[in-house]
Parts: C-alpha cells; structure tokens; sequence
C-alpha cells in the first residue's frame, strides 16, 4: 500500500548500466569507419513530434543536423556517441549508405530507381557490416521501407525493388516482408525512406530497433513506447536529488527510462493492480532503487506535494479503463502539487 511503505533510498549510480542495446558495443565495432575516415552520417527515425528533441539531444552530444523532416533527421555523426550511446528519444537509426532521387508516384519509377540503384556507390558500408552482407553461406537481408505521399505502388513494392538490387549486388538472399513472415534472427535490415524528393538508403547497425529496449520484459494493456516515456522524462527536467512519482506506473516504463539517463533522483511508481506492479519491479531488474507499490492514484497516502514531479500516463478509458474517470485523479495531484513560487522580484 503507499501508507506505511519505507521511504525510498537516494539512487545510487547502478555499477549495471545496460547500453541502449546490448549489441551496441558489438555493433559499433561493425559500424566503425577504417582509421582515418570521417564518422559515417546517419538516418535517425522518431516518432513524429519528437524530432526536435531528438535534434537538441544529439546536437548537444556535438553531432551536426543536416535535415529535420517528418519522422526523420539527417545527421553529420562527430563521433562515436551516435553508436555506442544513441538518442532514448529515437525509434531507430541507421548509416546512410546511398542516396537517390525520389522514384515519384507512379510504379515506372520503381524501374528507374533500381537501374540507378544498380550503379550507385555502396561503398558507404562500414567493413564489419560489409561482412554480414556476403558471408558464405549467403545470408538473408530484409529492406522496411516507408514513403511520403501518395504512390501507385505499395512499400512492399518499393522493398522487393530495393531487395532485389541488393540481393544482385551481394549475393545475400532477400527475406521479402511483403508476406507477413517475420525475418528470420541474424538477418541484417536495411531502410528505404521517400520523402518526395531524395530517397535514402541506411542500413541499421543494430541487432533490432532502437526503441525495442533491452530492460523491457513484459508489457500490461496501454504500456508507452518508451522514446516516448523518455522524451517525457526529458521534459520533466529531473535534476539530481529530485523526488519522482508515477502513481499509474503500469510496466514501469516512465520511470525506468527516467532513471537511465537520471540515476541520482528517487524514484517511486505505483499501480492499482498488483499484477502490473509484479511486472514493473520485474523490467526494473537493474534499477533495484526505484520503490514500487500497489496503491489507488485517486487516493495518495499523503499531499502529492512530497514529491518533485509526476510522470504519468494515466488511464485515459479506451485501452485501459478509468473507472471514476481521469479527471478526478489529475485534481487530486494537482490539489497536493507544490504551488509554485513566484519569482522574487528585484529589489525586494
Ligand atoms: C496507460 S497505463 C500505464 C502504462 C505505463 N506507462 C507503461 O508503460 O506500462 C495506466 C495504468 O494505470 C493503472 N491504473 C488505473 N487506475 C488506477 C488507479 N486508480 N490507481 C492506480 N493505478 C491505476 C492501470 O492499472 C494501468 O497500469
């Protein structure tokens, strides 16, 4: 219950701090230009709303924005951090290996775009990555395609187009996604992006997408893509010390993300349903610091003002369902939210 539970411990840096993937440093490795060569410019795909902070996040770790579009940033990589610590904010990336002008609507263009493709210089591909695509025996390779705007052809089309040039120009055996049968394990993937200009080619240099995370072992109904939860962290500006609360903690995802990046704040998640708490404290494995408890968000044991922030993605009553509805709950937190100061003002 949240009454009578002992107060949390400070967080303490984990000495277990899994990377963002774990075959992160492996795939850095693969990824490494040859000594000497500039960094390797990268495709990096969010959900759509996040690409500013995305942006902010990699700009910050001394990377160049080259282009923000919907869904996608072109990034100049200044040095390893890209691979070896990529954005919490982004769903994916990959090194950009070719560029081409975008086939346009119609199918025809899917011809010109191979026959370019055909010619075009690969030689983007890091060595190690080079290796995946032509081992003996060949190996498979899957492409996963998306487009802006309206196409007279589907992205299947699109990726058999692209798979097939690849396939010729490897020898590696294109896994074709049009049937709805997943690749198989080991298989290296490729990503087509059409944004009615360019079309680029990246091949990502990570075992699974980026916001398929490593900590995540079960999901309960309603659980939140975690780039998301960590760009909510992101907002929240958690600061060294801070007391943080997710009172509808479901899987965990909120606050584990948070303390990925912000080990040294206290943590608490809550949930009604013990089940999902079973869940939580299970996916937080390498935060043993964060406290869970099974307890009513609509009745804090104490004024919420004990605590710094609330992160939060409460039931909303579609997925998940709000028995007395959310607004009851959002007014008991902010009722017990700390009133904010006003700023002292100057001469006082
Ligand atoms: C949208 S889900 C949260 C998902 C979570 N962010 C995650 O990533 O797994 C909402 C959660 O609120 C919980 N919940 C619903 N009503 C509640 C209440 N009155 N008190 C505490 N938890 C509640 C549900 O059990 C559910 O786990």
């Amino acid at each position: 219950m949240w009454g009578g539970s002992p107060p949390p411990q400070p967080l303490t840096r984990s000495s277990f701090m899994p990377a963002i993937r774990p075959a992160a440093a492996w795939s850095y490795d693969l990824a490494r230009p040859n000594a000497g060569a500039a960094h390797p410019s990268i495709l990096v795909r969010t959900v759509h709303g996040l690409e500013q902070l995305t942006a902010t996040d990699l700009i910050r770790n001394g990377h160049r924005i080259a282009e923000v579009s919907k869904r996608q940033l072109v990034v100049e990589s200044r040095n390893d951090s890209m691979l070896t610590d990529p954005p919490r904010t982004a769903d994916d990336l990959f090194v950009l290996i070719a560029s081409a002008p975008d086939p346009g609507r119609s199918k025809f263009g899917l011809s010109s775009l191979a026959a370019a493709l055909d010619h075009a210089d690969l030689s983007a591909i890091p060595p190690g990555l080079l290796r995946r695509m032509r081992p003996h025996p060949p190996h498979a390779f899957s492409v996963s395609a998306s487009f802006t705007g309206k196409r007279n052809f589907s992205r299947y089309d699109l990726e058999d187009a692209v798979g097939d040039v690849l396939a010729r120009r490897f020898g590696a055996a294109h896994h074709s996604r049009r049937f709805g049968v997943a690749p198989p394990p080991e298989t290296i993937d490729w990503r087509v992006t059409a944004d009615g200009t360019t079309l680029r080619l990246g091949l990502r240099p990570f075992d699974a997408p980026l916001h398929r995370r490593a900590w995540r072992r079960k999901t309960v109904a309603g659980s939140i893509h975690p780039p998301v939860a960590a760009a909510m962290a992101e907002l929240a500006q958690l600061r060294p010390g801070l007391r943080v609360l997710d009172p509808c903690c479901g899987a965990g995802t909120l606050l584990i993300e948070a303390a990925h990046v912000r080990p040294d704040c206290t943590y608490v998640g809550g949930d009604h349903d013990d089940e999902a708490v079973r869940i939580a404290t299970v996916n937080a494995l390498e935060h043993p610091d964060i406290g869970w408890r099974v307890g009513d968000a609509g009745a804090l044991p104490e004024a919420t003002s004990s605590v710094d922030r609330i992160i939060s993605n409460p039931p909303w009553g579609a997925q998940v369902p709000a028995p007395r509805g959310l607004a009851p709950l959002l007014d008991e937190w902010r009722r017990g939210a700390p009133r904010r100061r006003p700023p002292d003002r100057p001469g006082r």
